[in-house]
């Protein structure tokens, strides 16, 4: 992969991409850390605009008035000494935006074209501005399809799965092993299937299976690779 500049700055653009539960949001935040890297979770932004939506009962199927709410919304992301915080039009909802009610219906959200541009037009923005590291669905594809590495993370559904279920019996959230499973099986299909935005490796994407990869061992690839070119 050549080290290509994203498109308006200089500034270093790492996109990582992957399922739910693929070590995505782990990985990011150390190699930010360690390159001195703003992380930006792409995640959150489309999960704080899903629950304004919820708050303002707004129908799900109304493209045009999810759109609309798009337009006129305000997600800033920080973080801070490892603690994402998530500001929705000021408000911090990093609290209230990984329940799995909310994950259930971030898809009606994030299938919407019109919705999509306005989440990729201020991803671009941060990411231009002083340099990245992106993780979502669409960074490596879409968001900075230039950027200077790209990352496609991977693992087998069981170990996601399992993944998925310490980290919100961790946030103290009362779930099954078996529903998380199959929610995974669904975001999974609908993170693939939708018409923009789709989940897929990007051209030039360096693939990690994470199954058997401890964090430590993860970072450790990705950073050998952007320093050295190999993994
Ligand atoms: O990374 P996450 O699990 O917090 O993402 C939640 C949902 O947001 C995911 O299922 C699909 C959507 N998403 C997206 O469509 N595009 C992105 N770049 C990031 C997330």
């Amino acid at each position: 992969m050549h080290r290509n500049l994203s498109r308006k700055s200089s500034s270093l653009v790492i996109a990582v991409d992957g399922p739910a539960g693929s070590g995505k949001s782990t990985v990011s935040k150390r190699i930010a850390k360690a390159l001195g890297l703003l992380y930006i979770d792409t995640g959150a932004m489309y999960r704080a605009l899903t629950l304004k939506a919820i708050r303002q009962n707004l129908d799900l199927e109304d493209e045009r008035a999810l759109v609309s709410l798009a337009g006129s919304t305000k997600i800033d992301l920080e973080e801070a000494n490892g603690v994402l915080k998530v500001h929705l039009d000021g408000e911090d909802v990093a609290g209230f935006i990984r329940t799995p009610e909310l994950t259930k219906k971030v898809k009606y959200i994030a299938r919407v074209p019109g919705v999509r541009q306005e989440m990729v037009k201020l991803q671009r923005a941060i990411g231009e501005r002083t340099g990245a590291v992106l993780e979502g669905r669409d960074i490596g594809t879409v968001v900075f399809p230039d950027a200077s590495f790209k990352f496609y993370l991977d693992a087998d559904v069981e170990e996601r799965a399992r993944r998925r279920y310490k980290e919100l019996t961790e946030l103290g959230q009362k779930v099954s092993r078996e529903d998380i499973k199959k929610d995974v099986v669904l975001r999974d299909e609908s993170d693939m299937k939708r018409s923009v935005g789709a989940l897929k490796k990007a051209d030039g994407a360096i693939i990690i299976d994470t199954t058997n990869l401890s964090v430590d061992e993860a970072v450790k690839k990705i950073l050998r690779f952007i320093k050295c070119g190999t993994l």
